[in-house]
């Protein structure tokens, strides 16, 4: 497992790189969601398989950008779902974006996922790991080297509030959810990158993500494999938890195709208690 952390700093560094340098307009194709690909996503999507291939424990690739599963090496044991460029379309306006990674151990399915990474590329290049032991390891990188800054915990309650979605096409329980913790005192922080806005929840003691299904959207926009179900991890290793609006723990999650969406709600304990009361989840 280290050999892959190890690859996805490698990786952060040319990602990083690309995203200083590179183009940022458009690649006139269009990924498995249909939506439109810049040319960093292409580019950051090669740079994540490369590394990769050389990994012999890493047995195949699900890339948000790639249509289907991407066999690399038959004798590896590992499954890794990625994001190569989160919130890409932030790009152009130089806000933060960010990488995720799901490394899955036998069929694509939450409970498979055995351990998490992201990146975020922002004023420093930082990188959050999670396995199934212990908290978060959140590292910041100098140069080439990857400092661990400390192991992150999120608080029993939080400040923060960031809501996804188009606020024309919410329910209109969830939106009363909404402006009930703004009303509570809550402060708005969403960039529209889930990499940034989940890492600040994360290290600044917590609050609630959410991105919920909307009368556009029935079932969200983000994806459970490379976006979802590693935060997940992320969350409830941090003492956090994640959900979805059935109540169903998101590290439960059975995909039915690598491509497919759930609404999603990440936050501390006091945020997701409050957010399955508005819902009508039994406890
Ligand atoms: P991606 O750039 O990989 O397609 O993901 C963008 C995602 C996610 O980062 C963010 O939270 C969400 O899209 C924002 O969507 P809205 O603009 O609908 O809020
Ligand atoms: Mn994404
Ligand atoms: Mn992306």
């Amino acid at each position: 497992m280290q050999t892959i952390f190890n690859t996805i700093k490698t990786i952060a560094l040319k990602i990083d790189h690309a995203i200083k340098t590179e183009d940022l307009g458009y690649s006139n194709t269009e990924n498995s969601s249909g939506e439109e690909q810049l040319k960093l996503d292409v580019k950051s999507d090669y740079i994540v398989e490369q590394a990769f291939m050389e990994v012999s424990i890493v047995k195949a690739l699900v890339s948000e950008e790639k249509e289907g599963i991407l066999e690399i090496n038959k004798n590896g044991k590992y499954t890794i779902c990625y994001d190569p460029l989160d919130g890409s379309s932030l790009a152009d306006v130089n806000l933060s974006v960010g990488s995720i990674f799901g490394i899955y151990e036998g069929g694509l399915k939450g409970e498979n996922l055995v351990a998490s990474a992201y990146i975020v590329y922002g004023p420093r290049i930082e990188l959050m790991v999670a396995t199934k032991k212990g908290k978060p390891l959140h590292y910041r990188a100098q140069g080439e080297e990857f400092n661990l800054i400390g192991e992150v915990s999120l608080d029993q309650k939080g400040k923060l509030n960031a809501p996804g979605g188009t606020q024309q096409n919410w329910s209109s329980s969830h939106k009363n959810f909404i402006d009930d913790l703004f009303a509570k005192g809550y402060r708005l922080r969403y960039s529209g990158g889930m990499v940034p806005d989940l890492h600040q929840i994360l290290l600044k003691g917590g609050g609630l993500f959410s991105y919920p299904g909307t009368s556009d959207k029935p079932e969200g926009k983000l994806r459970q494999l490379f976006e979802v179900i590693p935060f997940a991890l992320m969350y409830e290793q941090a003492g956090g938890k994640a959900i979805n609006s059935n109540g169903v723990r998101l590290l439960e999650l059975i995909p039915e195709h690598p491509h497919d969406t759930t609404p999603c709600f990440f936050g501390s304990d006091y945020e997701i208690e409050a957010l399955k009361k508005a819902y009508g989840v039994k406890a």
